[in-house]
């Protein structure tokens, strides 16, 4: 049995969408994954067959109605048993790459995508959904941050990338950000690879890489090295 996505949306036609190319196309061409993208509509019971209704309490917008949702939602969930339901949602969990090497691991995932202001609250009280964003901005609809969450899981999915992808190396498998990378030509606008890379000498490159990751981490997300202990910092100065 293959990994298998299915996706609650409005927007059916959004699939595979960019998930059809390169690496995770070929995948889904040799089925090392499927995918199956439920419309949510086809689970409206009125003859205009609508999904939202005005916000309770007034406000901008439309909001997905919890009848439709959970009507399609449980179709889901009896269909395929044991895959865990996420959905995209500003409101949601921070995406990590723990929950991406987890869901990776399984064997696949349900996403709804959320449309309009959102979803009727009641639904995550009455079904067991895990809502995640995947970052601190709002999207028109959660079909990209979907595809965002497929893609980072699919690139683990055994026999996706090449050797290449252990992956211990990458960003935030060791807690901080990957170290810079370079290739040929060796000069370039005057400016040339770091001399160490090409020393041949492996321990001095890896402490190089260490220390690069480290210093890149500390400017530009100093959250992931709060988090993973900052060795180097300088303690603040009522410590001194
Ligand atoms: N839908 C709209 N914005 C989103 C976000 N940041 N993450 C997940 N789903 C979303």
């Amino acid at each position: 049995m293959s990994w298998h996505a299915s996706v609650l949306t409005l927007y059916p036609d959004m699939f595979p969408g960019p998930l059809g190319h390169s690496l995770a196309g070929r995948a889904l061409s040799q089925d090392i994954w499927s995918l199956e993208a439920v419309q949510i509509r086809d689970f409206a019971a009125d003859k205009h067959r609508s999904v939202d209704d005005t916000p309770a309490g007034g406000g901008a917008g439309m909001v997905m109605r919890v009848d439709v949702l959970a009507a399609c939602v449980d179709d889901v969930l009896a269909r395929r048993p044991g895959l865990p339901l996420l959905a995209m949602t500003p409101r949601g969990a921070p995406l990590t790459q723990a929950m991406v090497r987890d869901l990776a691991a399984g064997q696949g995932v349900s996403i709804l995508c959320g449309r309009f202001e959102g979803m009727d609250e009641r639904l995550f009280e009455a079904r067991p959904i895990l809502p995640v964003s995947i970052g601190d901005f709002v999207l028109s609809g959660g079909e990209t941050a979907a595809l965002v969450l497929l893609d980072a899981c699919i690139r683990l999915l055994p026999g996706v990338m090449g050797a290449t992808t252990s992956g211990e190396e990458e960003s935030f498998e060791s807690g901080l950000l990957e170290y810079p990378h370079y290739t040929r030509p060796q000069m370039w606008e005057g400016r040339t690879i770091p001399e160490v890379l090409r020393s041949g000498d492996h321990a001095k490159i890896a402490a190089w890489r260490k220390q690069r990751a480290e210093t890149d981490t500390r400017s530009r997300r100093p959250d992931l090295m709060e988090r993973h202990g900052d060795a180097t910092r300088q303690p603040p100065s009522g410590a001194r």
